[in-house]
């Protein structure tokens, strides 16, 4: 490995910096935590999964991340007295991992104040509708119940509310004739897996900035 070479005012900036260090926090399956890991596998992208972080020992997601070599955590709140312990002990799951970004990808719990307050405008989450459209657990369900043409996805920072965080990226899905909940989530776990990947990468080359309810991803103009 080539000696480091010293910085001073005038020197080039490095070709290469550090990869943003991401964390996952999983319920499911986790094909959005998947197409992460594919991203992470490319030389060119900004961000590395170093943590993934289950509610449950069953999510299918915790096997992805072993396969690929990234540690796993499981704090499930079976397991505390209370929520606010549970929410607790998955603030320190998550900090040993030291995230630059936390990414919740499926993950199928509200997170509570320590969370919040340890990662401060540092947390998103994908959720499969276009918000304010159809927040919560059914998403999906709830677009096609409603008779909704156009439902999608979105990218948002993670408030105190249940689906309300300020929002960073969303991309439209039809709804097309026929569908059911599983070929319209399909449809747009498709589209989701895109936005999460392009604008994760963004975030942490970039910076992400809120100012009430206004996201900047980039660095300050
Ligand atoms: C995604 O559509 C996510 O938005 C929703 O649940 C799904 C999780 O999928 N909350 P996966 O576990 O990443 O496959």
């Amino acid at each position: 490995m080539a000696a480091p070479t010293p910085s001073t005012p005038d020197a080039p900036r490095p070709a290469t910096r550090a990869a943003g260090r991401l964390v996952v926090l999983v319920s499911g399956g986790g094909s959005n935590l998947a197409a992460l890991l594919a991203a992470h596998d490319g030389p060119a992208y900004p961000g590395r999964v170093v943590g993934v972080v289950a509610d449950r020992a069953s999510a299918g997601a915790l096997d992805l991340a072993r396969a690929a070599g990234v540690p796993t955590a499981v704090v499930a709140p079976g397991d505390f007295d209370d929520r606010a312990a549970w929410d607790r002990a998955l603030a320190e799951a998550i900090a040993v991992f030291r995230p630059d970004l936390v990414v919740s990808a499926g993950f199928m719990r509200i997170l509570g104040a320590a969370v919040l307050d340890r990662f401060d405008g540092r947390v998103v989450n994908t959720h499969p509708a276009l918000l304010p459209a159809f927040p919560g657990a059914h998403a999906v369900r709830d677009a096609l119940a409603f008779g909704a043409k156009v439902t999608g996805c979105t990218l948002h920072v993670v408030d105190a509310g249940v689906d309300t965080g300020p929002v960073v990226a969303q991309v439209a899905v039809p709804v097309e004739p026929g569908d059911d909940e599983a070929t319209l989530h399909e449809r747009i776990k498709v589209a989701e897996r895109r936005l999460l990947v392009d604008w994760v990468g963004r975030i942490v080359a970039g910076g992400l900035t809120v100012d009430g309810r206004a996201v900047t991803v980039g660095p300050p103009a």
